[in-house]
């Protein structure tokens, strides 16, 4: 048996040594941020690397734009619970890509008064599950002043909740967006690098031909809607720019639901103004078309639901147009072609959920809280700063 000073020793350098581990990797390449440079498309080539701008995907698409295939990401924030999660399954029914893959979306989910077991079910159907923040914030102010380490908390611990309650695969979760399309300059983006993450979508831009995907090696040339933007080099991470709508007096949403004059409640009248935003890329550089939104926005007109799924049933009747993920996205960028987009269908992950319903005291306000997870219940209403819910931690 060790004594207790030497056992104390052997800890402390375990310790220590692990400290040392920490620190070095904290102090890796991006550590201090360098300024991002003008950016030589030379120096910057796929699939890591590429510059920003209006141009195609590569410099031998230009002769060929029709061929360029069209995508389509529809994303939907927030908490998934069992209201919208009946209305995610209206909107994807039946719906399958030219290529004979089934249409996928994007959930960028928030921790609170979200069903962890219906988030496995929209895992389990193809759908790519992202980050939207453990608290979502009290304001845009919250997030704008956020530093490296408030944000590595609200989306590290997430991604720890959405991996133990929902099953989901580390691996799986590649992308974040901003609650409030709050960005905070180069601590959002070196804050998602460092969580290993591949891409950001929460930078509107109103550039018109729309913008393509880019990576933050060197300098962004995407208006920045709403700042702090970020100005130094983040190596091999993906901007998504949120192209926006433009509404029917002109003015641009990043956001569906942000749209301040969309037109009269009527399926055909929305669906047109739908058609009219999406030709701007379809008819022009193709670049990928997004449908940000939240699921409210179907409550706020009689035939909203029923003119967006009109538009999905028209888009899908197109011979080159394609649903796909926000990491469907970069995938594409990453590997541009002509014609078919992607290799093959992305396998559909096979876990096992037992559903579990859990009563739990929300600590900082003493609250009980229903939250359904995969499992096992956690001990407490898992917050920031107590992901998993323990409760040693109190
Ligand atoms: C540091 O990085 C190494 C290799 O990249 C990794 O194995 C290790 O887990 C990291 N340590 C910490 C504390 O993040
Ligand atoms: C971002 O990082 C660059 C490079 O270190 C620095 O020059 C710039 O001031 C930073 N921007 C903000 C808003 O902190
Ligand atoms: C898709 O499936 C249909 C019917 O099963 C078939 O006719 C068609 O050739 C398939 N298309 C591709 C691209 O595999
Ligand atoms: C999923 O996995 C279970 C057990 O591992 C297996 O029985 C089932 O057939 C699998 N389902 C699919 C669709 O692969
Ligand atoms: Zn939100």
């Amino acid at each position: 048996m060790l004594d207790k000073t030497t056992a104390a020793v052997i800890l402390l350098i375990v310790f220590s040594a692990v400290l040392v581990q920490c620190e070095e990797n904290a102090t890796d390449s991006f550590l201090p941020l360098k300024k991002a440079g003008h950016c030589i498309s030379e120096k910057c080539q796929l699939p890591n690397c590429r510059c920003s701008g209006l141009r195609l995907p590569s410099a031998d698409f230009k002769e060929h734009v029709k061929e360029i295939p069209q995508l389509i990401t529809v994303t939907f924030d927030d908490a998934v619970n069992v209201i919208n999660y009946e209305q995610y399954q209206q909107v994807f029914d039946g719906l399958v890509n030219p290529d004979n893959c089934s249409v996928r979306g994007t959930f960028f989910v928030s921790h609170e008064y979200t069903d962890y077991t219906l988030v496995n079910a929209l895992y389990q159907q193809g759908h790519e599950i992202a980050l939207h923040s453990v608290t979502h914030g009290s304001g845009t102010d919250y997030w704008r002043e956020a530093d490296v380490q408030v944000l590595m908390a609200e989306f590290g611990q997430q991604i720890d909740m959405l991996v133990k309650f929902a099953k989901v695969n580390r691996k799986h979760i590649r992308g974040v967006r901003l609650p409030f399309l709050q960005i905070s300059g180069n601590n959002t983006y070196e804050a998602a690098k460092r969580l290993g993450l591949l891409y950001d979508s929460s930078w509107p831009s109103q550039r018109n031909p729309p913008m393509w995907p880019y990576t933050l090696d060197y300098r962004s040339t995407q208006d920045c809607q709403i700042g702090p933007c970020p100005n130094a080099a983040i190596p091999g991470f993906w901007v998504s720019p949120m192209v926006t709508w433009f509404d029917t007096v002109g003015y641009s949403c990043a956001m569906i639901d942000g749209c301040i004059f969309p037109p009269k409640d009527e399926v055909d009248t929305l669906f047109e103004w739908m058609v009219d935003n999406f030709k701007r890329h379809y008819d022009g550089n193709r670049a990928p078309f997004g449908m940000y939104l939240h699921a409210a926005w179907f409550q706020r007109g009689r035939h909203y639901f029923e003119a967006f799924r009109k538009f999905l049933l028209y888009v899908n009747t197109l011979p080159d147009v394609y649903l796909t993920t926000a990491s469907g996205v970069i995938h594409y960028m990453k590997h541009p072609t002509l014609g078919k987009p992607f290799p093959g269908c992305p396998k559909k992950p096979n876990t096992t959920c037992i559903k579990r319903n859990c009563g739990l005291r929300k600590m900082e306000t003493g609250e009980t809280r229903y939250m359904n997870v995969c499992d096992t219940c956690p001990s407490v209403y898992p917050w920031l700063g107590n992901a998993l819910g323990e409760t040693e931690h109190y």
